[in-house]
């Protein structure tokens, strides 16, 4: 459907104003309150959802941009009354406090598995060249960066990212 973008499913019509970005689209006019906003300046990531399965910043993103396109926030990530795998771990490795930076947080990690899945390197990548990087905890550490947690309750988050990884170094 053109002049819509998907949200979790739904095709929703653009906002008539094009200077409103994709984060107050989706908390302000779709009232899904679940992606946060916190610096609204692209520095702590707790507006990260998912656009065709690739993390992006919500609130450094015009919602016209994105036209035709499929978005993922974290209230679309359960499905048939069952959290999503990472929410769940979230809850057992006591991945948060607050909870106000862990929809970005999930989403984050979510679209950062996918890149280590296509092979992507990270900063402390030794080996370029490997297809298969293992997800270490300084690959998690590495590549969840851009997610900042006021709270420091950065060793719940990476166990709980690191538990959803088969295979992976407990
Ligand atoms: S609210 Fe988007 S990066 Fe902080
Ligand atoms: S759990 Fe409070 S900011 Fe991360």
């Amino acid at each position: 459907m053109s002049n819509s973008l998907r949200i979790n499913g739904i095709d929703r019509p653009l906002p008539a104003d094009p200077r409103v970005s994709l984060l107050d689209f989706l908390r302000e006019h779709l009232h899904l309150s679940g992606t946060k906003k916190g610096c609204d300046q692209g520095a702590c990531g707790a507006c990260t959802v998912l656009v065709d399965g690739e993390r992006i910043l919500s609130c450094l993103a015009l919602a016209v941009q994105y036209e035709g396109r499929s978005v993922t926030s974290i209230e679309g990530l359960a499905e048939n009354g069952e959290l999503h795998p990472l929410q769940q771990a979230f809850i057992d490795h006591d991945g948060f406090q607050c909870g106000y930076c862990t929809p970005g947080q999930i989403c984050s990690a979510i679209g950062m598995a996918a890149e280590l899945g296509r092979g992507v390197p990270s900063h402390v990548t030794d080996d370029l060249e490997a297809g298969d990087i293992a997800l270490t905890h300084d690959e998690v550490r590495e590549r969840m960066s851009g997610n900042l947690c006021r709270c420091g309750a950065y060793n719940g988050i990476v166990a709980a990212i690191v538990s959803t990884q088969p295979g992976a170094p407990a």
